[in-house]
């Protein structure tokens, strides 16, 4: 799909702000203008409204509310205690009592002086949100990897283009200067023609909110060590049922998930090792190393993989954790480029490296560079002779970026198409791994060709009364 421009209707707030960028005003706003504390005057800020306040939403919100022109006006979640502390940290730190909570984010997006909002809820929720965001006309902050289905992305990507909204993804290692510079290297093609990719991301099974170890402690007279053994049937299974919290509406948690019972190692954060709510590892880091791989390569729109196969370990499909422990897949793109996206297989480290035919680059967290050409790795921004081609740069970070977009109308450095086809290869490599088969998919079309089985795959059933559209 082809990004579309960003023209969008200008509100009383967006007018002033983009006034202030580009017509002749005074750069310095009159203090009576301000508010009490020297920020720009609320009427001036950039509003926000938050959906979720789990592992990624605090920090987000936390990152917004360290601008000077963004106010936190909502705060949108289903459990009552993640509401509560959201509502406690965001007026704690506002010095305030604006923010309201709410318990259907729809009533949220609704409002018309929320501008802009900031989405971190888990993966089988991302497309109703972020859809029912675009059509309020919100610009938005929208987490990796942008969607559960291949199906659901292309709904999210249409609703922001024919709505005409900024778009910024989670996938912030893209305002990291090390990422920046690797990337910029290889589209300004230093190491030549590149040959091959290698993607390396985490393997097995992550116990993130610390459910699973109560639960293991349970099961321990069962003799079971491993969540990704526990299927339904079974003394272990029955043991970790049970009702969910008085503070947890679960039914609208599971939401256009099947129903399953409430099983709290799975719940909040433990939800990505259930493919009925994510995605495993796979899904959950191929919008930060495949996300810079392709920025490097030059794919943010419809340059995709063409041929995907793949294999992995998996638990049981019905298991309590089921999602794969080991994987990798090999994608071939065109130019005869292979990508091979791995987790927990020694050979191909973690982080991206791109390897070309005069030479390689290799980038991870923690500012980490490495590189056939030593002299590289002493610096972290190309000279300008050697920058013909310019990926944009972040001035002040990856959600000042999202701000600074939200002003100019200019996209953001993590735009959804970019989210969108970034984490294609991961969604195909988990159909062929499933199905044990190589698939082949047209980049132009979005189509996979001659496989019924696996095209049903590229979106699932959602459960009433929710549906896609
Ligand atoms: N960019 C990053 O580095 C990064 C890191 C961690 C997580 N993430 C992403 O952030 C998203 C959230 O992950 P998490 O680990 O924070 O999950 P989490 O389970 O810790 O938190 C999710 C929050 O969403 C709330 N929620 C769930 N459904 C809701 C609904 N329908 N309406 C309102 N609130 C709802 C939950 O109650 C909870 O507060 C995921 O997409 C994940 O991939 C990104």
């Amino acid at each position: 799909m082809k990004p579309k421009s960003h023209t969008p209707p200008i509100s009383r707030r967006r007018f002033l702000a983009i006034a202030g960028a580009t017509i002749a005003v005074p750069t310095i706003i009159p203090g009576s203008a301000l508010g009490a504390d020297g920020r720009p005057a609320p009427s001036n800020r950039i509003t926000m409204g938050v959906v979720g306040w789990g592992m990624q939403g605090p920090g987000n919100t936390g990152n917004f509310m360290n601008q000077p022109d963004c106010q936190v006006l909502a705060s949108a979640n289903i459990d009552k205690n993640h509401l509560a502390k959201s509502l406690a940290a965001i007026n704690g730190k506002q010095k305030n009592n604006d923010c309201k909570a709410y318990h259907d984010y729809r009533e949220m997006m609704a409002r018309t002086d929320i501008d802009t909002v900031m989405l971190a809820v888990p993966d089988h929720w991302h497309a109703l949100v972020a859809i029912e965001a675009a059509r309020n006309k919100k610009d938005i902050y929208g987490e990796k990897p942008l969607a559960r289905t291949i199906a659901e992305q292309q709904a999210i990507v249409k609703a922001v283009q024919d709505n005409q909204r900024i778009w910024q993804t989670g996938s912030w290692q893209r305002s990291e200067r090390n990422f920046h510079y690797g990337a910029e290297i290889v589209r300004n093609g230093l190491i030549g023609k590149i040959t091959r990719v290698e993607v390396g991301l985490p393997s097995g099974h992550t116990d993130f909110a610390g459910t699973g170890k109560p639960l293991l402690a349970k099961l321990k007279s069962l003799n079971v060590t491993n969540l990704a053994t526990v299927v339904p049937g079974s003394a272990a299974w029955d043991m970790a049922v049970s009702e969910a919290p008085a503070e947890l509406d679960y039914e609208t948690w599971i939401g256009p998930a099947a129903m399953e019972p409430y099983i709290q190692a799975r719940g909040h954060m433990n939800w990505r090792w259930n493919y009925n709510t994510g995605g495993g590892q796979l899904l959950d880091w191929i919008g930060h190393h495949c996300d810079i791989a392709h920025w490097g390569l030059g794919n943010d729109n419809h340059i995709g993989p063409l041929e995907i196969e793949g294999s992995g370990e998996f638990p049981a499909p019905n298991a309590l954790w089921n999602s794969c422990t080991k994987y990798r897949i090999s994608c071939k793109y065109p130019d005869d480029i292979t990508m091979i996206i791995a987790g927990g297989h020694s050979d191909i480290r973690s982080g991206t490296k791109w390897i070309g035919t005069q030479g390689w680059v290799w980038v991870n967290r923690g500012n980490a560079f490495e590189s056939s050409h030593e002299p590289w790795e002493n610096d972290r921004t190309l000279p300008d002779a050697d920058r013909k081609i310019q990926l944009p740069l972040t001035q002040g970070g990856h959600w000042r970026n999202f701000l600074d977009s939200v002003k100019s109308r200019k996209p953001a450095v993590a735009p959804v198409e970019a989210a969108h086809h970034s984490a294609i290869p991961g969604h195909l490599g988990l159909i062929s791994m499933m199905l044990g088969r190589k698939v082949k998919w047209d980049p132009t079309r979005e189509v996979i060709l001659n496989d019924a089985e696996a095209t049903r795959m590229l979106s699932r059933g959602y459960r009433a009364p929710w549906h896609l559209s």
